[in-house]
């Protein structure tokens, strides 16, 4: 193996950039040639490559986003989007790639393993719902993100005694919602995993009003409905004044946290390898304190595994 590629695709997640740095710098220590496609499979259909060296990614680990753009590429759902794609990466003798992205990223990566193309990947995304490795990157830095903005509605909560319904994101997943709700104390999470009772959380809410509460903050995972309509309903029974705030994108921005920058650097590094080892359709994930490759295929049939125990503990805690 002589030329590997690296791509991000699909949502950005803090630590794509030090994924991509440990992926470059890790490829030129084994004396092979790096290139960079910009705008994932899209960058592909369209012929995005630029050559990557040392200083490529200098300056880039401590840097949220992704310096190699991303997409979401419906062209590349299509049999020719696909075609094109392998054409590209077989005329430029690419012979390996890491693709640095989430379920849907490695979903692509794999047509291309289908098609003879060396392809490993990479878990990249804030949702953190892949099977097979404990943490994807970006995932710790979205879960602080959320946090400290917990700490701050929680500063207006108490000074207006007001309950605060918080949106964040996850699409069908409640890991952000779940660890960022541990974190700050909220007093109801709300989850897609789990079934909810309004009338419950409302009764929660009424307890902690009587024993003297002077707040309470309701987070909601986006995949588990909408916070504006929760708000409402919550106020339709309670009559109590309330607000609702969605975090949206900002979750998946900032520095990545240390956390983030270790894991990207140390699965970015184990793709490069398992390439040279000539291991194809697989991700390299952190899994129960191991750094291990599962294949596509295994992902794909696994649910990131929801934590019960965490989800119990958040409950006792708040009561
Ligand atoms: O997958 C990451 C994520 O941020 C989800 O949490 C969210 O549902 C989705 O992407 C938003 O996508 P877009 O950037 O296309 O609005």
């Amino acid at each position: 193996m002589k030329n590997i590629a690296v791509f991000t695709s699909g949502g950005d997640a803090p630590g794509m950039n030090a994924a991509v740095r440990a992926v470059v710098r890790k490829s030129i220590f084994h004396g092979l040639n790096i290139y960079g496609i910009k705008r994932g499979f899209q960058g592909l259909i369209n012929h995005e490559i630029v050559p990557m060296e040392l200083g490529s990614v200098a300056d880039t680990i401590h840097r949220g986003g992704t310096i190699l753009l991303t997409a979401r590429s419906p062209e590349f759902l299509t049999a020719e989007g696909q075609a094109k794609a392998i054409a590209f990466l077989q005329d430029q003798q690419i012979e390996g790639l890491v693709v640095i992205g989430g379920d849907g990223s490695f979903r692509g990566a794999r047509v291309l393993h289908d098609a003879g193309i060396m392809t490993v990947g990479v878990p990249a995304t804030i949702d953190n719902d892949i099977a097979f490795t404990d943490h994807c990157i970006g995932f710790d830095t979205a879960v602080n993100t959320v946090t400290d903005a917990i700490n701050k509605l929680r500063d207006t909560a108490t000074s207006h005694e007001r309950i605060y319904v918080i949106e964040v994101m996850g699409r069908d997943s409640g890991h952000i919602a779940l660890q960022a709700g541990l974190a700050g104390g909220a007093e109801s999470i709300i989850v897609p995993e789990a079934p909810f009772d309004l009338t419950e959380v409302c009764n929660r809410l009424q307890h902690g009003v009587e024993r003297g509460k002077l707040h309470s903050v309701i987070l909601v995972a986006e995949g588990a409905g909408s916070a504006i309509h929760i708000g409402d309903e919550i106020k339709r029974i309670m009559q109590l004044d309330i607000r609702v705030t969605i975090l949206g994108h900002l979750q998946r921005g900032g520095t990545p946290t240390a956390f983030d920058r270790i894991l990207a650097s140390r699965l970015a590094a184990k793709g490069v390898d398992m390439l040279i080892e000539g291991k194809s359709g697989m991700m390299a994930g952190y899994y129960k304190g191991e750094i291990k490759a599962t294949s596509f295929e295994d992902i794909f049939n696994n649910n990131q595994e929801f934590n019960w125990e965490d989800y119990k503990l958040a409950s006792i805690l708040a009561i």
